[in-house]
């Protein structure tokens, strides 16, 4: 059973694209030790816990989403020695470490898939998708995603194909198999032995497909903007009921370490009502799932409050929202919402780290970090500007800058440590209006975003300022309307209340 109080509820969790961070041995490449070396940035930030995204071997072709070996480090990154270093050197410093796994598809070059294409009858052979080509060699079904269009690639050896969600290099494994369930249990088991303290889990939704490989429904005009775009529902390629069972037993399997471990599942769902699902009955499922609606969202105040305001509609009793502005995969907050502004940028990390939830900062938030242009791109689906190095130079000089962006950060993830209704208040609107969207969080805290272009206020507050992006304000009693000025925001502690 659970522990009494789980410790990412209240925490700030972070994502670093590893080989991208920090570089201890000057190969270009970012790598385990130099996460380890760079732990008192994290710790002085005040993060609870790390994501990294995968570290396994990896061919590369989709960086390290094509997992070649599920139970060691690619050898870029170091070794399983400086990974056990890492989990040590960060929970002494209070911080937690979370792996990436990807259990929809292994690269073509793993060892599993290698022997699968040996023939018909390999022992390997129904760990993965395959079906006779239709008439001309057509694909078997209509089955389609946002990397390629025919997710269908013919293996001329043995004459049928396999399925591949992703890359041709990314060959889907079938987890109709139990042996496939049974060695994915192994190696959840391996790394939370070592002291791992979760998984983030890739393309959560997609594991499971229809055995019969049904053609998805073509999408209309009332489906999802996703959907839309590939043309088809996918109701038979992804999000199947069954693959809740599975996740029924990672919870089992989590829940039997103490403290349990944690499952946020990468649930790339446009409906919000499919999202929660994956929190099962609030406790037997995932603990957390990505909030995708609110990542692509519009960045205003009408539609962000009604995607939260959904949310905190749909999960069931005692599950928890997670919240996050970016990722590797898209264009950073600061370009894509703020193009680049810093006083909108600086509101929005303010909002991030205020819902009631788990916030996940992306690496270089933090300072306010803008996707950087790449002339040589490495990523096929082009995501290299969102995955640059970080700045260390930039960081350094902000940390020295008591008005810059990352003491900011810094300062709301302190007030949150301090304010036990920032970190498990009820969320409760006040107002949204025009660029103002303001919410309680329990009895004692007031947070007001100001994301229009002219200044708003929030009449009828009665408190004061803890904490504002305009930095000159914090500490300022406030009687009456709390006016802010456009791209701007401010957690107020409201008088006659402990927090
Ligand atoms: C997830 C990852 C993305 C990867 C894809 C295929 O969406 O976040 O980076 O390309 O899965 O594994
Ligand atoms: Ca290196």
């Amino acid at each position: 059973m659970k522990g009494e109080e789980d410790w990412w509820r209240g925490g700030v969790l972070y994502q670093i694209y590893p080989r991208s961070f920090a570089d201890s041995n000057d190969d270009r490449i970012g790598d385990l030790r130099g996460i380890t070396e760079r732990l008192d940035h994290l710790e002085w930030l005040g993060v609870n816990g790390i994501w990294l995204s995968p570290i396994t071997p990896s061919p590369n072709a989709d960086w390290g989403y094509d997992v070649a070996e599920y139970c060691d480090v690619d050898p870029a990154f170091g070794t399983l020695a400086d990974l056990d270093v890492l989990v040590d050197e960060a929970g002494a410093r209070g911080i937690r470490i979370v792996l990436d796994i990807v259990p929809n598809h292994t690269s073509v070059q793993h060892p599993w898939f290698v022997d699968a294409r040996t023939s018909r009858m390999a022992r390997h052979r129904d760990w993965y998708v395959w079906a006779d080509p239709g008439p001309d060699g057509a694909p078997p079904n209509n089955w389609t995603g946002g990397f390629t269009d025919s997710v269908w690639t013919l293996d001329p050896a043995t004459g049928q194909m396999f399925l591949h969600n992703f890359l041709p290099e990314q060959a889907d494994l079938n987890w109709s198999n139990p042996e496939v369930r049974a060695e994915f249990e192994r190696i959840l088991q391996f790394w939370f032995a070592r002291g791992v303290a979760g998984f983030r889990i890739d393309v959560a939704q997609m594991l499971v497909k229809d055995d019969e490989l049904r053609d998805d429904p073509i999408a209309t005009d009332t489906d999802d903007w996703y959907s839309q775009m590939i043309g088809v529902r996918p109701e038979f390629s992804r999000h199947r009921p069954e693959v809740h069972d599975v996740y029924r037993r990672w919870r089992e399997i989590a829940d039997s370490y103490d403290p349990p471990r944690l499952l946020v599942g990468e649930t790339w769902v446009q409906d919000i009502d499919q999202m929660a699902s994956y929190y099962g009955t609030g406790h037997d499922e995932l603990d957390l799932a990505f909030n995708f609606p609110f990542l692509f969202s519009r960045p205003d105040p009408t539609s962000l409050s009604a995607i939260v305001a959904a949310t905190e509609a749909a999960l069931p009793p005692g599950a928890w929202p997670v919240w996050t502005l970016g990722n590797h995969d898209v264009s950073r907050f600061p370009t894509r919402w703020a193009k680049g502004d810093r006083d909108r940028t600086r509101a929005l990390l303010m909002l991030l780290l205020t819902l009631r939830g788990t916030p996940f900062l992306y690496y270089g938030d933090e300072i306010g970090m803008t996707d950087v242009p790449v002339e040589v791109p490495r990523d096929p689906m082009g995501r290299d500007p969102e995955r640059t190095p970080m700045p260390w130079p930039e960081v350094d000089a902000q940390r020295a800058d008591r008005d810059s962006t990352l003491n900011l950060c810094r300062d709301v993830i302190a007030l949150r440590r301090e304010s036990a209704d920032l970190r498990a208040g009820d969320y409760t609107p006040i107002a949204v209006d025009g660029g103002l969207w303001a919410w309680r969080r329990g009895a004692g805290v007031i947070v007001a975003v100001n994301l229009g272009r002219e200044p708003a206020s929030l009449q009828d507050v009665t408190g004061t300022v803890a904490l504002c992006t305009d930095r000159a304000r914090d500490g300022e009693p406030v009687t009456g309307p709390l006016t802010l000025s456009s791209n701007s925001a401010a957690v107020v502690l409201v008088h006659g209340t402990t927090a």
